[in-house]
């Protein structure tokens, strides 16, 4: 992984934008970051011949990396035109992917991945409590029926008020097992409050 992030981090830091979100900024520090290890590691697990469906690429930096993983069949959505399109040069560029990044808002009808993947993306628009929140996150796998779901969470163990972060996207293993009934579901800690700004957690459905 260390010389394909030093590859992506040059391209980033070559065509980095004043256009671009705050957030693209993690991609051009000098070292990856936590929840790329944690999900590599996670990703070994299953067969490289695996399709795999990202919610939300942004910049299209984590398909990348995926990609570098060996996971070739991969593609995702991202609604923002500006960042789909960046996305899309950089996975060419870097990958020799074409249109891996559909510019579209999710969930829209898409083949049955193998593995789901929604990371470093809360999404809670016109959402105000946790039942809606669940709800949009069931809706989300429902959409898609993949063997496996790797979903990003803020964890409920993060307590310190932010407007960014609102309690009700803050969630605990209890509140993921009972969205997700009958299902295995194994827990991976990323970021840890006070250490990063918050406290997040990814969840391995299956
Ligand atoms: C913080 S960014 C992270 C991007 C990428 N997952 C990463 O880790 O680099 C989250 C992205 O998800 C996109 N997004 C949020 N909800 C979405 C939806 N329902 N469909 C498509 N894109 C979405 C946002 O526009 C934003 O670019």
């Amino acid at each position: 992984m260390g010389k394909f992030y030093s590859l992506l981090r040059k391209y980033n830091l070559k065509n980095n934008k004043a256009s671009l979100p705050e957030w693209t900024s993690i991609y051009r520090e000098e070292e990856p970051p936590v929840y790329w290890t944690v999900l590599k590691n996670i990703l070994n697990r299953f067969p490289k011949n695996s399709t795999v469906f990202e919610i939300g690429s942004g910049a299209g930096d984590l398909v990348a990396m995926i990609h570098d993983f060996g996971f070739k069949k991969i593609c995702g959505i991202e609604l923002n035109k500006t960042l789909t399109k960046c996305a899309n040069e950089k996975l060419e560029f870097l990958c020799g992917l074409k249109n891996a990044i559909q510019n579209n808002t999710y969930p829209v009808f898409i083949d049955q991945p193998d593995i789901l993947i929604q990371v470093n993306c809360v999404y809670f628009e016109n959402i105000s409590t946790k039942k809606e929140y669940l709800k949009l996150i069931k809706s989300f796998y429902d959409n898609a029926v993949p063997k496996y779901f790797l979903l990003e969470v803020i964890d409920s163990k993060f307590k310190t008020h932010t407007n960014i972060f609102p309690k009700f996207v803050r969630l605990s293993k209890n509140d993921i097992s009972k969205t997700f009934t009958n299902k295995t579901i194994e827990s991976f800690p990323t970021y840890v409050y006070p250490k990063n700004t918050s406290s997040k957690t990814i969840y391995l459905i299956s």
